[in-house]
């Protein structure tokens, strides 16, 4: 089990109108626990726990503690109190937080293509300096809505120079061609992605049509899959006890039955690491994630009950 520390904000920036950068130092002044390229740290915040992605241009060793960690932090049109409470903090503030975790490894030794959407960018970066240092080849694409609301990237272009290519949503000459990509992805090369569903899910499925293997495809969500306009209340049957749970709109299958004591087992609770993933005895999901093939969705024999919902009024699940 790991225990929390307190980690106390040391310095906060603006990097655009919506981003805003924050540096923690321990809250006892002692040494923060290292880390691998990808890594994140889980924060207890009032509104729950939230994940953010550790970011990097000098490499860190897993071994080795460091002296403070850095953050983006994108604020969400639709904040439940997350990214608002990010943004709140002033330096001295102290919150409670998990040592690093990574869901999100880099294959060492391997040439990597990184692809990242908007603020999906942070884990990127800290893979790109590891990929950098190591001396190991990648290329680095990165696409947003805008050149002013692109977080780090004047520190990009100076720092990946040779392997940057920003995609710009506002000049079509500049799109990311995710087609052609994935048809020059090399034998060995693993395809890195973070950012928003729909591009996890495109590049996804260009990559296997491509025939690039399931094993050299890696992605995150940066964000939680969004609430959606007309979600609807539905039923969740635990098969083991029978008992039935309401699910309201704007709460999750995990928050209402952990709140109902049913033990669960689960982590990112963005629908992106398979780790909730339940059996369906009965009804029909509505998948929100992007762990799920195409065919496995349609199939309809599995879910992941931290993001995706019901399309029947009842589920029966193997709970
Ligand atoms: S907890 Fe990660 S997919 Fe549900």
């Amino acid at each position: 089990m790991l225990e929390p520390v307190k980690l106390k904000v040391a310095s906060a920036r603006m990097l655009t109108e919506t981003v805003r950068q924050l540096e923690f130092v321990r809250g006892d002044g002692g040494a923060l626990a290292g880390y691998t390229p990808g890594a994140h740290v889980k924060f207890s915040l009032p509104a729950g726990e939230r994940s953010y992605s550790l970011v990097d241009f000098e490499p860190v060793s897993p071994g080795s503690g460091v002296d403070r960690y850095r953050f983006a932090v994108q604020l969400e049109a639709q904040s439940a109190g997350g990214s608002r409470y990010m943004h709140d903090l002033a330096p001295g503030d102290e919150v409670l937080a998990l040592p690093p975790g990574n869901d999100f490894a880099l294959v060492a030794g391997r040439p990597g293509l990184l692809i990242a959407g908007g603020i999906g960018v942070t884990p990127i970066i800290s893979m790109a300096t590891a990929l950098k240092h190591a001396g190991t080849p990648f290329r680095f694409h990165y696409a947003g809505r805008t050149s002013a609301a692109m977080a780090y990237r004047d520190e990009l272009e100076q720092a990946f120079r040779d392997q940057l290519v920003l995609h710009f949503d506002d000049k079509p000459e500049t799109a990311l061609n995710i087609a052609g990509l994935a048809a020059s992805v090399g034998a060995e090369e693993h395809v890195y992605v973070c950012g928003p569903k729909g591009m996890i899910e495109a590049v996804k499925s260009a990559m296997e049509a491509a025939g690039v293997t399931p094993d050299r495809i890696h992605f995150e969500l940066f964000a939680s899959a969004a609430e959606q306009s007309g979600d609807r209340a539905f039923e969740v049957e635990v098969h083991s006890t029978g008992e039935v749970f309401e699910i309201p709109p704007g709460k999750t299958i995990i928050e209402v039955l952990e709140a109902g004591g049913v033990e669960l087992v689960y982590d990112c609770q963005r629908g992106d690491c398979g780790i909730c993933q339940a059996d369906v005895i009965a009804g029909e999901p509505d998948h929100r994630d992007v762990v799920l093939s195409d065919s496995e969705k349609d199939a309809g024999k599995v879910m992941q009950i931290c993001v995706s919902r019901a399309k029947s009024a009842r589920l029966v699940l193997d709970l």
